[in-house]
């Protein structure tokens, strides 16, 4: 029997594998993080493999991300190297009719949000799960924050009207520690209004290293999906 967790797999692989697609010889990629990503990673890695795209470099968003390009032979590179990243491939968290964003759904946001940003085009690939009318109606937005400043940091959350909590780690007692050694807050303040306002707000919390708003940053959607049994990519 197929389960909705499938056909979000096959949606998934489908839209990082046309992703992976878009990668032209000789450029640098921002390589994204989380399970969408992942796939993308794969099928650039069999391309540069196969011969059909050459001198490709990768710029990693994550430990994970670093992981996956060596486990598939994408040379990598670093901001102090590379003049320019050409294309920034990575998933999303929510899509809203603006190409607003929220991620950090792997804790690596901070990271993604200076790797996505700095690219010339940056691609989103989604799962059609992901598209929202108004932000933060599904997803609490992440907040990456230095241990000693969690306590105050939740305080001031509060007062902005948020519902944080500390994101704890799976199959590790204690909560999540991003790549940089700190925490990640997921605060709830339901629908967001001003998203570019709130990310303002949050990052000027001292403690707060980085959020997982994402304004202004987007230039193309991917969205996978499955109709008729069939795993299909769109363009949002
Ligand atoms: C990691 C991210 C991911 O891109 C986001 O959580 C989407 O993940 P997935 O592709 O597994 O659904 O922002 O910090």
């Amino acid at each position: 029997m197929t389960t909705d967790a499938d056909l979000i797999k096959q949606a998934k692989q489908a839209v990082g594998r046309q992703a992976a697609g878009r990668v032209t010889s000789g450029m640098v990629v921002g390589l994204g993080t989380g399970s969408t990503s992942a796939f993308m990673i794969q099928a650039l890695g069999e391309r540069l493999h196969q011969g059909d795209i050459k001198d490709v470099r990768g710029i990693p968003t994550s430990f994970q991300a670093t992981v996956l390009a060596r486990q598939y032979g994408i040379p990598l590179t670093t901001l102090d190297e590379a003049e320019r990243i050409d294309l920034a491939i990575d998933g999303a968290d929510e899509v809203d009719p603006n190409k607003t964003l929220i991620k950090g759904g792997g804790a690596a946001h901070t990271r993604e949000k200076i790797v996505d940003g700095l690219a010339e085009t940056f691609l989103v690939v989604v799962d059609a799960s992901k598209l929202v009318d108004r932000l933060g109606s599904t997803f609490p937005v992440p907040v990456e924050v230095l241990p000693m400043a969690v306590t105050p940091v939740m305080r001031a959350l509060k007062a902005l009207g948020g519902d944080p909590i500390l994101r704890m780690g799976v199959k590790k007692d204690g909560p999540v520690i991003t790549d940089q050694g700190n925490m990640v807050v997921d605060v709830q303040f339901g629908v967001i209004s001003d998203p570019a306002g709130l990310e303002r707000t949050l990052n000027n919390i001292p403690g707060v290293l980085e959020n997982g708003l994402f304004v202004g940053l987007a230039d193309q959607i991917l969205v996978g999906e499955v109709v008729d049994g069939r795993p299909q990519v769109r363009e949002f």
